[in-house]
């Protein structure tokens, strides 16, 4: 049916109504190029456009959807995209906190609670989710990513499409996903945004393709584009890699947009002008063109000169056609824009409870040194920091749509949720850095942490006296939100220096000292975990981080959330990842230093948290491993089981992690490699057995000539509550 609707529309078409279809503008809301859509609704009404981004509210969405199904000639209506990453106005955690929390169903119905708002403001189609795999501390959009593991991140993947296209993408609470960016952006060399990747294919099909891949086998019904390099060519025009891998090999039919101005940026690439890199990246396969306008302004002229064909142009049209009546556009234009959804179900109490709970879930404790956590509710706490009492830091990036006025700053979630019970004292402390220009430089869509001009000890002294009155003192410093994000990578991944010395000065007082700390990316934060006493990291948590910060220091909630990235000792590490190869001369476990043998003069080969990392305030005890059989042939399986027991005092929640190794392969194989995760909640004292399954699948690997294969032969398994303190065992794949 949608076959012979599209082809008989596209009979009608015109070819500049076909290239129209593949023009990408926007509305203007949020921009993040130099580049700004203009003459919009000119265009609308003459069919040069097949899509708007950034622009939302049933009221402007429908007001151009009017301008294209009723003045332009075909009545074509167009796709509305937005950035909707971690939530819509109800935002949840940033994405790398959000895969902390290692809890699917919960991942899944974010997404399907952000499609169900953004839905109702006009939108159909999100630019989400982000699985790039990231490893490098300092590339700002690792805040964007689930975070450096594979397994993970494409078990994240699939549950972000399920919950946002849900079972009917026609439904009118139901958006099209967009996974991005396609592809390997999160290996960008040095850290640097935007920068090049080069790869070799063993490690693009075992580490960073398969998240990808689980977006696609969901059924996402678009692609982005990433703006790097990859191995000399541009994501954007690179044929094998969009047409050969992601349309031949992974069977995708949906259609690839271009990142904003990734088009034209391939003229800085030095690829040619504008219209040789449109002509490059039609013929790779990139349908849509997101804000270049090279595709409207010169495929014409290139079809005219022989350069691409028609039968590309229709490809292409045909695509983004087939994406508009997916979402059921030709029967209703207007199916996502109505004023009585956007008032009943945008920000609604149970969202914003919601969001609440899964902010709980993202927080990870790194440390707590005698159990100074969780607070009393009596006595005086003082909140000290330039993070103390900023609404505008709570979000964290990529959160175009969240509400400023909804969200309360940490000091306003404390006093929400302890009441007067405790007395709160406040003092600033510090300014985010002590150089004004970074700071500036890292602030987007006017969110902006205020400064102090005063000079730095007087404003330190004025924090150290409010500490001395207080019983405990909550420290709230780290980045500000928008010091990760696009366009944010640092070399120096550490607190800024400025707030290391109020931090020090508010040690020296002697009261006990509790770091909330912001954050974006994995800190090197060697310094702090070792001076002070307890670490609760709470990244970004959307629109009710305050309140669930308040819930999980005050004891309502026991934090269980475990790294989905590895933190380094220091930025010289990066990257550092826990599943990385042995190589030839690997040092003696536990070891720092041998000559001879890989690792630095300065610091050990060691994390300063592992990944999968995360405390909580009661404690677990794991029994070794029971294997169901010591091996077992292809087609068969084994079970692996531990008991876990509750030590502690608190009722809590423990992610049990499960990795393999491949002892001997015909490549080399990573030294551990997640392969199943359960999260359990257990009373104090009660115990639970956990079972894994594994089946020849688990040991699959991508070979030398990429074909997908288990190797006989003899493997480890390890079970713990984190990558390092695993309990081992070991079995065989039998031939
Ligand atoms: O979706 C984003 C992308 O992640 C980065 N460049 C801009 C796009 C649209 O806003």
């Amino acid at each position: 049916k949608m076959n012979a609707f599209v082809s008989q529309l596209m009979a009608k078409m015109t070819v500049d109504e076909k290239i129209g279809q593949l023009n990408l503008v926007t509305g203007g809301e949020a921009t993040t190029g130099t580049a700004v859509s203009t003459g919009v609704e000119k265009k609308l009404a003459s069919g040069q456009i097949g899509g708007i981004f950034s622009l939302t509210t049933p009221g402007r969405v429908r007001k151009a959807q009017e301008i294209a199904v009723t003045k332009s000639r075909l009545h074509i209506p167009i796709i509305f995209g937005q950035d909707v990453i971690h939530g819509y106005k109800t935002s949840f955690p940033i994405p790398l906190a959000l895969a902390c929390s290692w809890d699917l169903d919960l991942i899944q119905r974010t997404a399907r609670m952000a499609a169900v708002e953004a839905s109702a403001d006009g939108i159909n189609w999100t630019f989400s989710p982000m699985v790039d795999i990231s490893r490098d501390a300092r590339w700002g959009r690792i805040a964007e990513s689930s975070g450096e593991d594979t397994y993970l991140g494409s078990q994240i993947a699939r549950v972000m499409v399920k919950g946002y296209q849900g079972d009917d993408l026609k439904k009118a609470n139901t958006i099209m996903a967009c996974v991005k960016h396609f592809a390997l952006y999160g290996a960008a060399e040095a850290g640097r945004d935007y920068n090049t990747t080069d790869m070799s294919l063993d490690r693009m099909y075992n580490e960073y393709f398969p998240p990808y891949k689980a977006a696609i086998d969901a059924g996402a019904g678009s692609v982005m584009a990433s703006f790097n390099d990859i191995n000399g060519v541009p994501a954007t025009a690179n044929k094998w890699l969009l047409n050969d891998v992601l349309r031949k090999q992974w069977g995708f039919n949906g259609f690839v947009v271009s990142d904003y101005t990734g088009v034209s940026e391939m003229i800085d690439h030095g690829l040619g002008d504008l219209q040789k890199v449109s002509e490059l990246a039609l013929k790779a396969g990139t349908e849509m063109d997101m804000v270049s306008e090279g595709y409207l302004t010169t495929l014409k002229k290139s079809m005219q000169q022989g350069k691409v064909t028609i039968a590309e142009i229709n490809n292409a049209c045909r695509l983004i056609l087939e994406a508009k009546y997916k979402l059921g556009l030709f029967e209703d234009p207007y199916r996502y824009c109505s004023e009585e959804r956007a008032k009943k179900e945008i920000l609604t109490p149970e969202n914003l409870k919601f969001s609440r709970e899964v902010a709980t879930q993202s927080f990870v404790l790194l440390k707590n040194q005698g159990n100074v956590l969780p607070l009393k509710k009596s006595g005086t706490v003082a909140v000290i920091g330039p993070l103390a009492d900023s609404r505008a830091n709570m979000p964290g990036t990529w959160a175009v749509n969240a509400d400023l006025a909804k969200t309360p700053s940490l000091l306003e979630g404390l006093k929400n949720v302890v009441g007067n019970d405790v007395k709160f004292v406040h003092a600033f402390g510090s300014n985010l850095t002590s150089d004004a220009t970074l700071q500036k430089n890292a602030t987007v869509f006017g969110r902006e942490i205020p400064r102090d001009n005063r000079p730095e000890n007087e404003v330190i002294e004025e924090a150290v006296n409010t500490a001395k009155k207080a019983d405990v003192v909550l420290a709230a410093l780290g980045e500000s939100s928008e010091m990760s994000g696009e366009s944010s990578s640092r070399t120096d991944i550490e607190i800024p220096a400025v707030q290391k010395r109020l931090l020090a000065a508010l040690l020296k007082t002697g009261k006990p000292v509790v770091l909330v700390l912001f954050t974006g990316r994995p800190l090197a934060i060697k310094w702090e975990s070792e001076n002070v006493p307890a670490i609760l990291n709470v990244w970004f948590g959307g629109s009710e981080a305050a309140n669930a910060i308040a819930d999980v220091l005050f004891g309502n909630v026991n934090p269980s959330g475990k790294l989905s990235v590895t933190f380094p000792q220091n930025v010289g590490q990066v990257p550092l990842y826990y599943s990385h190869k042995n190589t030839g001369r690997p040092l003696a476990p536990n070891g720092w230093f041998s000559k001879f043998r890989s690792g630095y003069l300065d610091v050990s080969n060691d994390p300063l948290y592992p990944f999968g990392y995360g405390l909580s305030y009661t404690t677990f005890s794991y029994s070794d491993v029971k294997l169901s059989a010591a091996s077992f042939k292809p087609g068969q399986s084994i079970t692996a089981s531990v008991t876990i027991t509750n030590t502690g005092k608190f009722e809590g929640k423990e992610v049990v992690q499960l990795y393999t190794r491949d002892l001997v392969g015909s490549s080399t194989r990573p030294v551990k490699e997640l392969k199943g995760f359960q999260k359990i909640s257990l009373k104090p004292g009660e115990s639970k057995e956990v079972t894994f399954i594994i089946t020849e699948n688990e040991l699959k690997f991508y070979n030398q000539q990429l074909k997908y294969v288990a190797e006989p032969g003899e493997f480890k398994l390890f079970i713990g509550p984190n990558s390092r303190d695993v309990k081992e065992s070991k079995f065989m794949l039998l031939k």
